[in-house]
């Protein structure tokens, strides 16, 4: 059987003055899943969102969210964004502190819990700690920045992500960030992704038209049973 691959588009490419608007054309388009990224200046060379955008979105939509917090400190804010009523907290692991501790709090605060790799950080990292792990989130890009090129090969560490989440005989989500379009879309999803995170990708030209193309580039491919 074929699991349904979900289209989360990141509104990091969005219009920050009309994110409602672009929220509803997404979901016109048939996106129920939204990424949220969180910088802080410190963890990656940027600064976005924080609780208070979060909230603002969950005041606007039903669909799922998910916060991807590229954050050095992630359990300063944890409880913070629980309470804005996202459905899933992701931190790195190559935070400062114990990311299977954040792990644990994020699941205490009630919400999935997820942990995202940078491109450098082996699957293999994730072993030790994967009991406690809801989704995984392969990053295809160094996290900072929207818009740039998918680093190649990214899919194979998909692949690993998989065969780690089966072994330990868990229902995990698997998701890729990062340079996500028509073309190298097929290549997480051959590869075993269950999410695609996608920022310019959806919300560059027409959304409709643009999540019309993603679908229809992965289209038929099946994802291997998790
Ligand atoms: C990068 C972010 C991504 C980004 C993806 O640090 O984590 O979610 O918004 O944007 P695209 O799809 O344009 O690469
Ligand atoms: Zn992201």
């Amino acid at each position: 059987m074929t699991a349904k691959i979900e289209i989360a588009p990141s509104l990091l490419s969005a219009d920050f003055a009309r994110l409602a608007d672009e929220i509803g054309r997404a979901e016109a388009a048939g996106c129920r899943v939204f990424h949220l990224d969180v910088m802080d200046g410190h963890f990656v060379p940027n600064l976005t969102i924080g609780p208070v955008v979060a909230a603002a979105v969950r005041r606007v939509t039903a669909s799922y969210l998910s916060a991807h917090l590229m954050v050095e400190k992630p359990e300063m804010f944890l409880a913070a964004f629980a309470e804005t009523g996202v459905e899933e907290i992701v931190i790195h692991e190559e935070i400062a502190t114990d990311w299977v501790a954040a792990l644990r709090e994020i699941r205490r605060l009630g919400r999935k819990a997820g942990v995202s790799i940078r491109p450098k950080t082996p699957v293999e990292r994730l072993r030790h700690g994967i009991e406690a792990v809801d989704t995984i989130l392969i990053m295809s890009v160094e996290p900072g920045f929207g818009g740039q090129e998918y680093i190649r090969g990214s899919e194979r560490k998909v692949a690993e992500a998989v065969s780690l989440a089966r072994a330990a005989g868990r229902q995990i989500a698997i998701e890729i960030d990062g340079g996500i379009n028509p073309r190298t879309a097929p290549l997480a999803v051959r590869a075993g992704a269950t999410r695609l995170v996608a920022g310019s990708a959806v919300f560059r030209g027409d959304v409709a038209e643009n999540v019309r193309k993603l679908r229809e580039s992965i289209e038929g491919i099946g994802t291997r049973d998790q």
